[in-house]
């Protein structure tokens, strides 16, 4: 499904983020940006081992040593893979505050936004962030995303985000979301 807001386009697809061409894609990371399982670890090693590299350097020299908190954005080249650019960014974990929850998730896709636009890239491909390790439920998690990315769309002259889904399944609940949000 892909649908045209404000000059700029939004599209669904079933896909691996880690293929995906887009000058950016956006890592479902933790906050030690050090890698990990689900997206994180299929990110980091289709890139290769460069991409940790520059993670921890961005450690050390732009947060001081400290994790990334979450809903904040870093970005780094995309090295072996298709995409120029990755943009990590952190989720939230599931654990009860939905409100809380919903900010920072909000968050996490806005500030990637603002980061790649800042950078010049007008194509983005994200992950269902949290819905993975994080355990954020789905159909909660699409509708913040949706209407996060919506909104920053309405707002910026961008270009293209593309939610790259894992499965039917996922898909299927993003669409849902979709044709709710945007009534025709
Ligand atoms: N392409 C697209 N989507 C994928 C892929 C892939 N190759 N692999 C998994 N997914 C989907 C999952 O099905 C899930 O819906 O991406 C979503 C996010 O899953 P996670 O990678 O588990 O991300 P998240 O829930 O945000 O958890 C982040 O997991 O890997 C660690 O270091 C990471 O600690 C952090 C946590």
């Amino acid at each position: 499904m892909k649908i045209e807001i404000n000059g700029n386009s939004l599209e669904l697809i079933v896909g691996d983020i880690t293929m995906q061409d887009t000058e950016a894609i956006v890592n479902p990371a933790n906050g030690t940006l050090m890698g990990g399982g689900g997206v994180d670890g299929a990110i980091h090693h289709a890139a290769g081992g460069e991409l940790l590299e520059e993670c921890k350097q961005i450690r050390e020299e732009e947060l001081d040593g400290n994790y990334l908190r979450t809903g904040k954005a870093v970005i780094t080249k995309g090295y072996n893979l298709k995409a120029l650019y990755v943009i990590h960014t952190v989720g939230p974990v599931w654990e009860g505050n939905r409100e809380d929850a919903e900010t920072k998730l909000s968050h996490a896709y806005i500030n990637s936004l603002q980061l790649a636009k800042k950078n010049g890239i007008t194509s983005i491909s994200f992950p269902s962030i949290s819905t993975g390790v994080y355990r954020y439920p789905t159909k909660l998690a699409s509708i913040v995303a949706l209407q996060a990315i919506i909104d920053f769309l309405s707002e910026n002259n961008f270009g293209s985000v593309v939610l790259t889904l894992y499965s039917e399944k996922y898909y299927d609940v993003y669409e849902e979301t979709l044709k709710n949000l945007t009534p025709k």
